[in-house]
């Protein structure tokens, strides 16, 4: 009610399970707005915040309302709203968004206990990462965009190995008996999420390599609901057609099992929606122009910035197929959306202070 309606902050959620690549979105995000973000300077050096010019990524684990000890009590997950306080969250978010800084508290994922709480004040995006930014209605309803990760099973499976066993030494029975016992409180609370997403990015194993069991070789899906206002969908050659689209030959390079795109409508939980679906993994990435050119929609401020993005952090997971390629669009899409949105408040600053 009393803040500046040019200030008001922009709020995207960000639904995943955990590991399944958000904090890497989250680093294309930020780096499509110029600037990489970063922990809180001078803070408490297990927060989970992280912090650019213009947006401010907060993790929702910190919402949780039992720590690690609580949990186990009373034997509920993380997964579990039980274990998560959506009444403050609801209250912070909305403070934030109308302008007010909070005092939020910081889950540790070391120790598993709520550290003191941090100062955060409202950006001009704030990201809310985690398992439930969509969960709660009243939380949901302060979203302007959201986007759901939706990693199948397999390749969760095959993500989890990759860093809990190499990186954090667990047990290949260890991981499989961790992912089976959260699997009834993700197909629960966290999956159902997916149909008040604006945007979906579901990643499968390829269809490329006939029974292909070992999760490298990708087909990600980019779900785009229609209908979304300051979001117009991304398509391949002509929009509303359906198209099959193999771009290996003379203008890129594919080696085995090569590249398959597809884009066409689509319903999606009784939504209209608009897919763009990308199958196996470029060889160049400079090459990638080359697909670019043939997308319209994605929002780009010039010619070929979708393949200056891709290049920039060609050592982030998933640069070489269409999670990566996906992640960096819906960026410039959320950039397109926050430029929008405060244009829109430019031009009509009495409807926006009614609102
Ligand atoms: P989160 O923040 O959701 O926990 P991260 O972004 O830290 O997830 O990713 C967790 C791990 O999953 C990474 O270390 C990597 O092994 C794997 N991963 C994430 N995204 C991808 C991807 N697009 N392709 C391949 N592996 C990925
Ligand atoms: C998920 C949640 C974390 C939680 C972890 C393990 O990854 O995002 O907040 O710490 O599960 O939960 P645990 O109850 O084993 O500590």
């Amino acid at each position: 009610i009393t803040c500046s309606t040019d200030t008001q902050t922009v709020v995207i959620g960000l639904a995943a399970d955990s590991g399944c690549g958000k904090s890497t979105f989250m680093r294309r995000l930020t780096s499509v707005f110029g600037g990489a973000a970063e922990p809180p300077r001078g803070g408490n050096p297990d927060s989970n915040t992280l912090i650019s010019d213009t947006t401010t990524v907060i993790c929702l684990d910190d919402y949780h309302s039992l720590d690690r000890t609580g949990r186990k009590e009373k034997g509920v997950t993380a997964l579990d709203p039980r274990a998560n306080d959506f009444d403050l969250m609801y209250e912070q978010v909305k403070a934030i968004k109308d302008g007010v800084a909070v005092e939020k508290p910081i889950y540790n994922h070391v120790t598993g206990l709520l550290d003191p709480p941090e100062l955060i004040k409202p950006p001009k995006i704030l990201v809310i990462e985690g398992l439930h930014p969509m969960y709660d209605q009243r939380v949901r309803d302060l979203l302007d965009f959201s986007i759901y990760l939706d990693i199948s099973n397999e390749v969760k499976f095959a993500w989890k190995i990759q860093r809990d066993m190499a990186e954090r030494g667990h047990s290949l029975e260890s991981i499989k008996a961790s992912i089976e016992a959260r699997k009834p409180d993700f197909d629960a609370y966290i999956d159902p999420q997916k149909q008040y997403a604006d945007a979906v990015i579901e990643v499968l194993p390829t269809q490329l390599i006939p029974d292909d069991n070992e999760g490298k070789v990708l087909r990600v899906k980019l779900i785009m609901k229609e209908g979304v206002k300051y979001f117009s969908p991304v398509y391949l050659f002509d929009e509303g057609s359906s198209i099959s689209w193999i771009p290996c030959g003379r203008k890129l390079t594919c080696s085995y099992p090569g590249i398959k795109f597809s884009y066409g409508p689509d319903a999606y939980y009784g939504h209209e929606v608009s897919v763009l679906e990308m199958d196996g993994q470029f060889d160049r990435l400079d090459e990638l122009i080359y697909v670019e050119s043939h997308l319209s929609n994605i929002s780009t401020k010039f010619y070929g910035e979708v393949t200056q993005q891709m290049l920039k952090h060609a050592d982030f997971p998933g640069s070489n197929n269409g999670t990566g390629l996906f992640q960096t669009i819906i960026g410039l899409k959320i950039r397109d959306l926050f430029e929008q949105i405060v244009a829109s408040r430019a031009k009509t600053p009495l409807e926006a202070t009614k609102a």
